[in-house]
C-alpha cells in the first residue's frame, strides 16, 4: 500500500499542493517520497528515503517548479527502501514519469524483455517497468492516454498510476486496477489521488475510477476510458459529505474495523509475491536437518498454524518457538544444518532479532517473512518475502496475520511439492484453492459481521472466555483469545481442545463462553466431544462451523456458519476474522479504543 497525489492547475506551483496531499496520505505508506513535476518541456524530480517531512527539510519538495505534478509515498514492496527506488521512477529519456500504488506481478519478465530492447534500469522498483514500457508505446501511439493504455495492458498485478510526460505538460494520465483512485475537480484544478482525505480540504467533487479504467485529466476536465477497449466511458461527479477524519478511515469508526475489512485484499496483495522467493526458501527448508519458527504476539500463532501445514502439506517437522524463549530453549540445537524461519510484521521486534542474531551467530540459515522492506529482519535474512499488507495502524494484528499465513501456507505447499508430499497435480488444486481464499474472506466478512455483532453485546459483560480448537484451529484459538485479551482487557483461556480436560474443565460452570473453532475437518468428530463435555458442565458453547452443520449448531448455544469447502490447513484464514470482529464489537461495547489498546505497543523494540 502506498500513496499517490497529482494535481493539474490553472495558476501557481504544483509542487506544495502534491507536498500537502501527500502528508494526507502517509498512513497508507512513509518509508520514502518523491515528486514530479513538468515544466517548460522538462521533468523535474525530487526524491529521498524517509518519512514526507525529513524529506522535505532535505530536498525542499516545495521547491519544483510547474503547475503540474505527482507525488508518492511509499510501503516498500519490490526493491528496499533507498533513493533509487523511490517513486516517481522515469523512463531512459527522463520524459515519463510515474507513480504507482500496487504490484507489478510480471516485473521480472518485463525488466528482462526490456533490458533485451536495451532498456537502462535505475532501480529494483518494479514500478520503473511502466515507464519504460510508456516510453515503447509513445514510439508507436498517438497520445500519452493511448501510449499509458497499450503499456498497461502488458501488466499483470494491481495498480493506481499517475503518468506525467515533459512533451504534454498540461495533463496526467491516471488508471486503476484493484488499487483506489479517486479524481477531485474544483476550479482552481484537478486532481487525482489514492483517497479523498488528501483534496477535501481542495473540494468535495469527485469521479471514482473503476477497475480497468484510464483517465486523462487536464484543465478541459476530466476524460474517462476503458481501459481494454479504448471508448470513451461516461462518468458520474459525485458530491463528498465527509468529515476529513472519517475519510481517513474510509467510513469505519475505527482503524481496526477497516483493517480486518481490507483483509480480503491483503491476502490478494499476499498472493502477489514473487514465485522466485520461493524456489529460493523451499529447499533450504526441505532439506534443513532442523527447522525452527520464530516470533511473537500474532506472529507467532502465524508460526503454530504454520508448523501444522509444513507437517501436513509440506511433508517436515517445524518446531515454533515463541521468540523471547528461543535461545534458553532450542540454543544448543542450533547450527549450521538449522533453518529458522523469523516471521514479524515489523521486522523490529527485539525478542524475534535476539533470536535471529543468535541463529545466525551459530551458522543457522535465516529465512524471514515481514511487512516492513528494509527492516531489520529483512537485512538478517538470507531471503526474506515481504507479505505487502502495507501499514497497520490499529496496534492489535488482523490484515498482517492473515496476509503472513496466506505466504506461509504458500511456502509449505511449495515444500511440499519439493519433498514429494505433495503431487504436482495436488500443488496444483491447492494453489488454485488458496487464490479463492480472499473471495472466501470477503463472503465471511459480508455475511458474519451483523450476527457478531449481536453475539457481542450479548457476551460483552463476561468475566472471561475460552478458546478451543484442535489440530491447525487451536492455533485460530490462540488467535482468538490473544485479540480479545488485549483490545477488550478479558482474560481469556486457550486450548488445544483435547487439552482441556487436563485443566480448564476445573473451571467451567453455567454460562462460562466457550468459543470452539469447529471446521468440518479432521478434527470434527473429536471436537463434538469436547463440545458435549462443556455442555454437560453447561457452559455456553459459541461455534464456529462450517454452513450447514446442523449437529454441532444444535449443541451450541451460539454458532457462526463458515462457507463450506476450505482446505483444513487454510481454515485459520478464514475462522480468525468471526474472532477478530468479536474482539473488536466487545471491546468497543466495553468502551474502549481498539485501535490504541492501554500498555501495547505495534512494534516491541525492547526485550
Ligand atoms: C506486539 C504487537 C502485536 C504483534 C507483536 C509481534 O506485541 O502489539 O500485535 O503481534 O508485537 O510483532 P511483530 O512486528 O514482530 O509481528
Amino acid at each position: 500500500m502506498c500513496g499517490i497525489f497529482g494535481c493539474v492547475l490553472n495558476e501557481g506551483d504544483a509542487a506544495p499542493l502534491v507536498r500537502e496531499g501527500l502528508k494526507r496520505l502517509e498512513y497508507r505508506g512513509y518509508d520514502s517520497v518523491g515528486v514530479a513535476t513538468v515544466w517548460d518541456g522538462k521533468v523535474f524530480v525530487k526524491k529521498d528515503v524517509g518519512k514526507l517531512d525529513e524529506v522535505h527539510a532535505k530536498l525542499n519538495l516545495d521547491d519544483l517548479p510547474g503547475c503540474v505534478g505527482i507525488g508518492h509515498t511509499r510501503w516498500a514492496t519490490h526493491g528496499a527502501p533507498e533513493q533509487v527506488n523511490a517513486h516517481p521512477h522515469t523512463d531512459c529519456t527522463g520524459e515519463v514519469a510515474v507513480v504507482h500504488n500496487g504490484i507489478v506481478e510480471n516485473f521480472v519478465e518485463l525488466k528482462r524483455m526490456l533490458e533485451q530492447k536495451r532498456h537502462v534500469f535505475r532501480s529494483r522498483c518494479d514500478t520503473e517497468v511502466i515507464a519504460h514500457l510508456i516510453e515503447d508505446e509513445l514510439k508507436k501511439a498517438g497520445s500519452l492516454i493511448e501510449a499509458v493504455r497499450r503499456a498497461l495492458r502488458e501488466v499483470k498485478g494491481s495498480y493506481a498510476i499517475a503518468v506525467v510526460h515533459a512533451k504534454h505538460p498540461d495533463r496526467i494520465v491516471c488508471a486503476r486496477l484493484e488499487s483506489p483512485l479517486v479524481i477531485g475537480l474544483s476550479s482552481r484544478g484537478m486532481y487525482c489521488s489514492s483517497d479523498i482525505p488528501s483534496f477535501l480540504h481542495l473540494t468535495r467533487r469527485a469521479v471514482f475510477l473503476q477497475d480497468y479504467q484510464v483517465a486523462e485529466i487536464s484543465l478541459n476536465g476530466v476524460r474517462v476510458y476503458d481501459l481494454i477497449t479504448g471508448k470513451e466511458i461516461p462518468y458520474e461527479v459525485q458530491q463528498l459529505d465527509l468529515s476529513e477524519e472519517a475519510a481517513e478511515k474510509s467510513g469505519y469508526p475505527h482503524f481496526m474495523l477497516k483493517e480486518i475489512f481490507e483483509q480480503p485484499q491483503a491476502m490478494k496483495n499476499a498472493l502477489r509475491t514473487h514465485e522466485l522467493y520461493y524456489d529460493l526458501m523451499a529447499p533450504a527448508l526441505a532439506n534443513a536437518k532442523r527447522v525452527f519458527l520464530t516470533a511473537c504476539g500474532t506472529s507467532y500463532h502465524a508460526c503454530v498454524a504454520a508448523s501444522y501445514a509444513l507437517s501436513e502439506l509440506g511433508g517436515i517437522t517445524a518446531q515454533p518457538v515463541i521468540a523471547s524463549e528461543f535461545i534458553n530453549y532450542v540454543g544448543p540445537a542450533v547450527d549450521e544444518e538449522t533453518v529458522v524461519l523469523a516471521v514479524s510484521q515489523s521486522g523490529e521486534t527485539a525478542d524475534t532479532l535476539s533470536a535471529v542474531r543468535f541463529a545466525r551467530s551459530k551458522g543457522a540459515t535465516v529465512l524471514g517473512v515481514t511487512n516492513v522492506m528494509g527492516s531489520s529482519l529483512t537485512r538478517l535474512s538470507t531471503v526474506y518475502i515481504g507479505q505487502n499488507s502495507g501499514p497497520e495502524i490499529g496496534v492489535a494484528a488482523t490484515k498482517t496475520f492473515t496476509a503472513q499465513l496466506t505466504v506461509l501456507l504458500r511456502l509449505a505447499m511449495k515444500v511440499g511439492l519439493r519433498t514429494g508430499t505433495l503431487s504436482q497435480e495436488s500443488y496444483e488444486g491447492l494453489s488454485e484453492r488458496l487464490l479463492a481464499m480472499p473471495d472466501y474472506a470477503a463472503k465471511v466478512l459480508e455475511t458474519v459481521d451483523e450476527r457478531v455483532k449481536l453475539l457481542a453485546s450479548k457476551y460483552a459483560d463476561r468475566q472471561s472466555f475460552c478458546f478451543l480448537g484442535r489440530g491447525i484451529s487451536s492455533a485460530t484459538a490462540m488467535e482468538g483469545r490473544l485479540k480479545l485479551l488485549e483490545i477488550a482487557y478479558i482474560p481469556c483461556l486457550a486450548y488445544p481442545a483435547g487439552e482441556s480436560k487436563h485443566g480448564f474443565i476445573a473451571v467451567v460452570e453455567k454460562g462460562y463462553p466457550t468459543v470452539f473453532v469447529a471446521p468440518n475437518d479432521s478434527t470434527r468428530t473429536k471436537i463434538i466431544g469436547n463440545i458435549m463435555e462443556m455442555k454437560a458442565r453447561e457452559a455456553s458453547v459459541i461455534s464456529l462451523i462450517e454452513e450447514g452443520d446442523r449437529e454441532i449448531a444444535e449443541f451450541s448455544d451460539d454458532y457462526l456458519e463458515m462457507p463450506k469447502g476450505i482446505p483444513e490447513m487454510f481454515t485459520p484464514l478464514i475462522y480468525v476474522i468471526p474472532l477478530q470482529l468479536l474482539a473488536y464489537y466487545i471491546s468497543v461495547y466495553r468502551g474502549y479504543d481498539p485501535d490504541k489498546p492501554r500498555n501495547l505497543a505495534k512494534s516491541v523494540t525492547v526485550q
